[in-house]
């Protein structure tokens, strides 16, 4: 099946590499002249794991290409995906200028009787997909057209760091669409996706399936945010955020999942659907409670995890200090610094007055480029601590779990971690000889 993805960045080139990966023919076309000359030179531009290998060989058999000429690709395929961004705008609403700028252009480039199907696969709030209708016979009108088309939502759930694996064996796919027709073509290109009897793709009305994004990303911030309130709740009362999240988690109507406190959620994602959501919740005159609440847990998180350093120094300060931080991803296995909590903690930091020496391993030059901190890199984890006051553990990746803390503890000049993500046994640390402050725990302090 031939299909284009318009907008190849972490969502589309994910798409491109994995409908490629099935047999059919892809084109991902971008406007990022230098993106897709470094796609056409067998770069990948981002860190996500099995990404590289699929893209190269399926880019290799001529499954999959790369332009900047979005008509051409519009006008050789019978899908075009819209994958591009959908930022924050200053008010909170989704930004919708990249997806309305694709539907002119798509307008502008249908060309014959062939029916075509155009996908919404950005996230983008309910009525959208129908805007995007409205937008290309618009454009085909002025031009004096009637080619034939249908709109349907497909919005993605993929995971940053778990990027082609999801997409590859999804828990499910959601289409929206009022047309029979492209509903059998949608289920046709979807098919070879559908290993298991429990993968199911769910047809909906195209305003349900729009808002069924929103509603997942809100789920789920819902309860980072939710479990960093009763964290709160935890320190202050004596409680064990750790022991309380397994009691609950075991119980089969809660799970397991999302159920980790710590310095919050950022990313290209929870932050901004969150805020849209609210958005349209205003510009319709609902109340959204619930969500704001979630937001405004969400702001205070990672400025929580800075008082306790804060307090840590107390009237002494953190003038003179080096602070050490390991991770800058807002998660680990990626290298998007979108609304990181790393950010968020470290100007604060550098605010007062601490000298600030990270380390993350991949995600060092988008995170220098994004923010242009004036803060050290280091190339290795145990240099970055080598002379430095304190460790402030951002992104739990993998690498940090198991740390030699007697390395560290000659390393560090006052063994004293600030662990924003619970990575560490309490008692394990402090027979190690380090004061341990994390979040919705007892504070350890080093062993006399
Ligand atoms: N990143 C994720 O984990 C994720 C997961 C699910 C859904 N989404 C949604 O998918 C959408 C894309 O997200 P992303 O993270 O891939 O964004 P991204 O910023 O990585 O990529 C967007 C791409 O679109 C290109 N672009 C912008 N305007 C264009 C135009 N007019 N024509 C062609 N290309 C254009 C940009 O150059 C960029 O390469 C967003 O709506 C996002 O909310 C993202």
């Amino acid at each position: 099946m031939k299909v284009s993805i318009i907008g190849t960045g972490y969502v589309g080139l994910v798409t491109g590499a994995c409908f490629a990966h099935m047999g059919n023919i892809i084109i991902c076309a971008d406007v990022d002249e230098q993106k897709i000359s470094t796609l056409n030179e067998g770069q990948i531009p981002i860190h996500e794991p099995g990404l590289q290998e699929i893209v190269l060989e399926n880019a290799s058999t001529g499954r999959l290409s790369f332009t900047t000429d979005i008509k051409a690709a519009v006008k050789a395929s019978e899908f075009i995906f819209i994958a591009v961004g959908t930022p924050r705008d200053r008010d909170g609403s989704a930004d919708l200028q990249q997806v309305l700028s694709v539907a002119k252009v798509i307008g502008q480039a249908l060309d014959n009787n062939t029916r075509r199907i155009i996908i919404t696969k950005s996230t983008v709030p309910v009525g959208t997909t129908k805007i995007v209708k409205e937008t290309i016979a618009k454009v085909l009108a002025t031009r004096g057209k009637k080619h034939p088309f249908e709109v349907v939502s497909n919005p993605e759930f993929l995971k940053e760091g778990k990027a082609v694996s999801d997409f590859l064996n999804p828990d499910r796919i959601v289409i929206g669409t009022d047309s029979t027709w492209a509903k059998e073509r949608m289920q046709t290109l979807y098919d070879p996706f559908r290993r298991t009897d429990e993968m199911r793709i769910i047809f909906m009305d195209i305003p349900s399936a729009e808002l069924t994004k929103y509603a997942a990303n809100a789920m789920l911030a819902t309860r980072i945010s939710f479990m960093n309130e009763l964290a709160a709740i935890a320190e202050a009362t004596g409680a064990d955020i750790d022991q309380v999240r397994v009691g609950i988690g075991s119980d089969n109507r809660i799970g397991r999942r999302f159920l980790f406190a710590g310095v919050g959620y950022g990313g290209s994602c929870f932050p901004k659907d969150i805020r849209a959501l609210i958005s349209t919740a205003t510009e319709i005159g609902v109340q959204a409670d619930i969500l704001a609440a979630v937001d405004r847990v969400n702001q205070a998180q990672p400025l929580r995890l800075v008082k306790k350093i804060k307090d840590y120094y107390g009237p002494e300060g953190m003038v003179g200090k080096t602070i050490a931080v390991w991770g800058l991803a807002f998660k680990p296995e990626t290298d998007d610094v979108r609304e990181s909590p790393a950010a968020v903690i470290i100007k604060s930091l550098i605010k007062e007055g601490a000298q600030v020496r990270a380390f993350d391993p991949v995600a060092e030059h988008s995170f220098a480029d994004m923010y242009k901190l004036p803060i050290t890199y280091s190339r290795e984890m145990y240099d970055c601590l080598a002379g430095a006051d304190a460790l402030v553990l951002i992104t739990e990746w993998h690498q940090f779990r198991r740390p030699d803390f007697t390395r560290m503890r000659e390393l560090l000049t006052n063994p004293l971690i600030f662990d924003g993500r619970n990575q560490y046994e309490p008692v394990y640390v402090k027979e190690r000889g380090f004061t341990y402050i994390s979040i919705g725990r007892e504070t350890i302090k080093q062993a006399e």
